[in-house]
């Protein structure tokens, strides 16, 4: 008598990488461990080069670079990101300290598919500075935020965060790279749970169907 087929395994979902900066967050994306409902099907960045690319490059992963001094204006820098992205048919947008506010034209075509990373607990303390602007209010906790991207500064639907606490000696530097390392496995965990299971989005409610931890 024949085996019985064993169950298929779903084909790994396609997460496109954008970031601007050293890749930390794409390294632990890369690094983590098989099987995984998620492959890193492309990386791509608005430098001509960063450690983010150098880091793809090792790990065998296509890159592409979409500068915005190459483009007319922001909104065609836009589009034709949204054209580079989209050529590896992503089922995930991933900001992994990706340093450009993106327009609608990107958004559009990624409709609740891009998400970012972000160094401090959302709504507290959005922009480029993070880590120094909690220190400069004295804040005792902080952490990491990864949330639905949408038109606004860091203010999308909230994902997943998770605390850090601020210690009496901390300085930007210290503090940011402790939140990274939280923020590292806080991206890992939800980029899983967004591959591995459908989720919706009910207003600024993210519904999820795997767990983050
Ligand atoms: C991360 O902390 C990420 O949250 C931040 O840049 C760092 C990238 O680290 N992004 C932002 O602040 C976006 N506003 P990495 O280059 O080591 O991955």
């Amino acid at each position: 008598m024949p085996d019985a087929p064993t169950p298929s395994t779903p084909s790994p979902k396609n997460v496109v990488v954008l970031a601007s900066g050293s890749g930390t967050l794409l390294q632990a994306l890369l690094d983590a461990p098989d099987p995984k409902p998620f492959r890193v099907a492309a990386a791509g960045s608005d430098l001509a080069s960063c450690g983010a690319l150098d880091r793809a490059v090792a790990a065998g992963v296509p890159t592409f670079t979409c500068r915005v001094a190459d483009h007319a204006d922001r909104t065609a820098w836009n589009v034709a990101l949204s054209a580079a992205v989209g050529a590896h048919a992503p089922d995930l947008v991933v900001l992994a300290g990706f340093m450009k506010l993106l327009a609608p034209a990107f958004l559009r075509a990624f409709d609740n598919k891009v998400i970012n990373a972000h160094p401090s607990l959302l709504p507290a303390f959005p922009g480029m500075h993070a880590p120094a602007d909690a220190l400069g209010h004295g804040v005792k906790l902080t952490g990491c935020t990864v949330f639905l991207v949408d038109a606004g500064v860091d203010a999308g639907p909230i994902v997943a965060q998770r605390a850090v606490p601020v210690a009496d000696d901390d300085d930007v530097t210290t503090l940011h790279e402790r939140i990274k390392v939280v923020e590292r496995s806080l991206l890992v965990d939800v980029v899983t749970a967004l591959t591995a299971a459908p989720y919706s989005v009910h207003g600024r409610k993210v519904v999820l169907g795997w767990p983050t931890s």
